[in-house]
């Protein structure tokens, strides 16, 4: 039985620093020099194993996904400031909720909710301050916070409220990165009782998302919502989620689908700015497109060589740029035998920059997902994960995200202000700012 070469708990440390800051290109070192897949150390008895293996990710998402759940960094560290739902769940538990969700975002659905969605975006870009320099990360941020908040209550006039939600959710993500990094120091968190102030943040969030659902079934009034379709949903037995199933699955939606999304959205338009060639392109292929149709999915039908870009940008900068997975039992993987409970990593950031899978992987180049092209990478790109669990939320963000670039290309021209965006890989993929200048186009301006 063949075992993965291992780097040492020395070198982890000798490299601390810089891994902390970034340990992309420490885990890029080790894979050039050790190969797809490789153990870490990370103490004297922990181990970690990272691949970028297109066969053994594809094998642990997809072929033999039963032999692997998510690990405790989910089911655990996440799971007690946000609840446990559908991303922070394993087994049955997620199994039957998965169930009850997934119809909500199935693309009939979503073609209701697009209108919606649609508005959230073009009241947010109006923020956008035409030819002054500004770091677009943050309108990003609550941008896609607002997207989800109107998808699922339809309301304007709770932003108060969706504004401490944000604050709640933002504060105790730090407060878990602080948690994972510094794994030593959570004695202190505990004992000084920061980790017992988070949690009533928590609490605090989940009251006032009971308000607002309680205000919902007040009003008998239907909205197709996605809270509508929550609360539609039933278990087998025919009985709906408890309050606090419903509370977690709103939090969760929030979590998962606000972040990953500005991430993408913040990256995709610095790459356009990057590549003005790209981004006229994207222009000529929207020029005659009426975005504000009546047929909102007859719109984004046309809008491919956008979403392409946004495809691209998502290769280049995956928000979820590892996937986290334990063994439950033992794998017998071609040689190698993977023990039970061992910590998977999947590193999707080194497999979408493979020079073995794509050329020239480090330049911006939409066309490679021409519809012709897509099957060749299929083993390579993994932006929504894949398998069982693969993102509840991808067609959601995908059509968010196309429309939002497709508004700002055509009013703007969007330039770079600095060489590269400084990223910052946390829990997702986040760039430090994105300092953008977007420059109106003029009415009539010829394409
Ligand atoms: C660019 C945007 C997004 C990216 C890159 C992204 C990425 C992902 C990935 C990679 C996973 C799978 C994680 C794993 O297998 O461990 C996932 C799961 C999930 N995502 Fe997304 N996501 C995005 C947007 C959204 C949105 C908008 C929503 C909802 C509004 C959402 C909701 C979820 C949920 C609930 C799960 C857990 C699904 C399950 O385990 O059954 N995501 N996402």
């Amino acid at each position: 039985m063949k075992d993965f070469p291992t780097v040492s708990w020395y070198q982890v440390l000798k490299n601390r620093k810089s891994i902390l800051k970034n340990p992309l290109p420490f885990h890029h070192y080790n894979f050039e020099k050790l190969g797809d897949t490789f153990k870490v150390k990370i103490g004297p008895s922990g181990t970690i194993l990272f691949t970028r293996s297109p066969e053994y990710i594809r094998r642990v998402l997809q072929k033999q996904h039963k032999s692997y759940h998510k690990s405790t960094l989910q089911t655990r560290d996440l799971a007690k400031y946000i609840g446990k739902g559908l991303l922070t769940s394993n087994g049955e538990h997620w199994r039957t909720h998965r169930r009850m969700v997934q119809p909500a975002f199935h693309k009939k659905k979503l073609e209701g909710l697009l209108g919606i969605m649609h508005a959230a975006i073009v009241e947010e870009l109006e923020r956008i301050k035409p030819d002054e320099v500004q770091n677009i990360y943050p309108l990003m941020g609550d941008l896609a916070f607002q997207v989800v908040a109107k998808s699922l209550f339809s309301r304007d006039d709770i932003q108060g409220q969706m504004a401490q939600l944000k604050e709640i959710s933002e504060t105790n993500q730090k407060m878990l990165i602080r948690e994972m990094r510094q794994p030593f120091m959570n004695w202190w968190f505990k004992l000084s009782g920061e980790i017992k102030r988070h949690l009533s943040y928590s609490e605090q969030a989940r009251t006032i998302l009971d308000g607002i659902i309680q205000e919902r079934i007040d009003s008998g009034t239907e909205k197709d919502d996605l809270l509508d379709m929550l609360l539609k949903a039933r278990y087998d037995d025919g009985t709906p989620m408890s309050r606090a199933q419903l509370i977690d699955e709103v939090l969760i939606l929030f979590t998962a689908g606000h972040e990953t999304t500005a991430n993408a959205l913040s990256f995709t338009l610095f790459l356009l700015a990057k590549n003005p060639d790209a981004q006229q392109n994207a222009f000529e292929s929207i020029s005659q497109v009426d975005l504000e149709g009546d047929n909102p999915m007859e719109t984004l039908s046309k809008l491919t060589y956008v979403k392409q870009c946004v495809e691209e940008g998502m290769r280049l900068y995956p928000p979820a740029y590892y996937v986290d997975r334990v063994s439950i039992e033992r794998d017998q993987w071609g040689n190698h035998s993977i023990p039970k409970d061992t910590m998977i990593l999947l590193a999707m950031y080194e497999l979408h920059r493979d020079i073995r899978f794509w050329n020239a992987p480090e330049e911006f180049r939409p066309e490679r997902f021409d519809a012709a092209n897509k099957k060749d990478f299929q083993e390579y790109y993994y932006p929504f994960g894949a398998g069982p669990r693969m993102c509840v939320g991808n067609n959601f963000a995908m059509y968010e995200m196309t429309l939002v670039v497709a508004e700002i290309l055509k009013k703007h021209e969007i330039k770079a202000v600095t060489d590269n965006v400084e990223i910052n890989p946390l829990i997702t993929l986040k760039p430090k700012e994105v300092v953008l200048k977007f420059v109106p186009r003029k009415k009539g301006e010829p394409v």
